[in-house]
């Protein structure tokens, strides 16, 4: 039904990411590497290879990161524009603020949100947008828990009939995927100079006035990497292939290693692993399904699971990692145990046996 040479990408990278951190501490959720490249790079890979070529990135919260990054996005083959926010202008804010960059060629707008990998058919969304006539169209996932998501109800013929964002009672297990294609003028109809939430007054509005909002519900991949367990995860995902990518910097297997990563012949890793640059793992250790980040050290006999091990931090001698966050350059001395939930920020120093518990903190 038609390409997507006027249909123009918007993507949303404001947020603060902060049931992230401290990982998001010096670095934007989307720019954290993820399987050895910022995220958005998985994300804009994805968008060159469904045939858009135009996007504008909706920055506020440390918006330069992105522009020296991504440059025009020639090397993705996209033609890119970062635009900042003067103050963070919330979802539905800010998609107008970026769209308003758009030249007038465009009459659709496909908007991401920035967090989201996914493997969703992005010309199948936009085919139902237009069979439907509608004014804009959601994909939709099914997830366990969906009160921290947006809920979205439809009827038979897809219909959306409602959205509840992070309702206590949802209706139905059918949430926002974070991913909708939009009419070009009901993006232009959005109040321009105050910050909009497109979930909480954008969406409602648009049904209170029996707009055609129409949803589009798929199985495949979905994951929202805004917690540290969901992150670990999604970056397990790419390196085993479990995710789709094409930016993956090497190939598919039980753990990416980059440039100079050195690991011990006894260590091992497992269950999609990503070593950064120059990071070292010695005698007897395992890390499993983690995150360890560019010039970290991990000791001997070290076991380290689900966790992320940030920049530049050590990890002493026969301590444990379970389901962890080390932030950048923390010191670990040996013989701790560090787990779920265990939140480490940066530059703090630990002892020798100085760190034993479970539980949060
Ligand atoms: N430009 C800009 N300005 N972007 C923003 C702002 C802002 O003020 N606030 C948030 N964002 C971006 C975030 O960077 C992220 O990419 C996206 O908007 C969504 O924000 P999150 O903070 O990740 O929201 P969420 O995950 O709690 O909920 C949203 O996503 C769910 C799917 O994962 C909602 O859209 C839910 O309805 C949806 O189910
Ligand atoms: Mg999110």
């Amino acid at each position: 039904m038609g390409g997507l040479d006027r249909t123009a990408a918007v993507v949303l990278v404001g947020g603060q990411g902060s049931r992230l951190r401290p990982l998001t501490a010096s670095t934007p959720k989307p720019m954290l590497p993820t399987a050895g490249v910022p995220f958005i790079g998985h994300l804009l890979s994805r968008i060159a290879a469904a045939g858009i070529r135009r996007v504008v990135l909706g920055t506020s919260y440390r918006a330069e990161v992105f522009s020296s990054y991504l440059g025009d996005g020639s090397s993705f083959g996209l033609q890119l524009d970062c635009v900042p926010e003067p103050e963070p202008l919330g979802t539905g804010g800010g998609i107008r603020h970026a769209a308003d960059a758009l030249e007038d060629d465009y009459d659709e707008i496909m908007v991401f949100n920035g967090d989201i990998l996914s493997g969703v058919d992005l010309g199948a969304v936009v085919d139902e947008h237009r069979a439907a006539s509608a004014d804009a169209t959601l994909h939709l996932v099914r997830v366990p828990d969906p009160t921290a998501f947006g809920c979205v109800p439809t009827d038979d013929s897809g219909r959306v009939e409602r959205f509840l964002e992070k309702t206590l009672n949802p209706p139905t297990d059918q949430v926002n995927a974070g991913c909708y294609v939009f009419r070009r003028e009901v993006v232009n109809a959005i109040p321009t100079g105050r910050a909009v939430s497109v979930e909480r007054e954008t969406f409602p509005g648009l049904l209170d006035r029996g707009a055609r909002l129409q949803g589009h519900v798929e199985s495949s991949y979905w994951l929202d990497l805004g917690t540290p367990a969901a992150f670990v995860r999604g970056c397990a995902d790419l390196v085993q292939g479990i995710a789709p990518t094409s930016a993956l910097p090497g190939p598919v297997g039980t753990a990416l290693l980059l440039e100079g990563a050195k690991i011990a012949g006894s260590a091992s890793l497992s269950d999609g692993t990503t070593l950064g640059r120059e990071v070292v793992v010695g005698d007897g250790s395992r890390v499993i399904g983690s995150v360890v980040m560019d010039g970290a050290r991990i000791g001997d006999n070290v076991t380290v699971t689900r966790s992320v091990i940030g920049p530049g931090a050590v990890i002493g001698d026969e301590t444990v990692v379970n389901d962890a966050v080390v932030g950048d350059g923390v010191s670990v001395g040996a013989g701790c145990e560090l787990r779920e939930g265990v939140r480490l920020w940066p530059g703090i120093t630990i002892p020798d046996g100085g760190l034993r518990f479970s539980g949060s903190a």
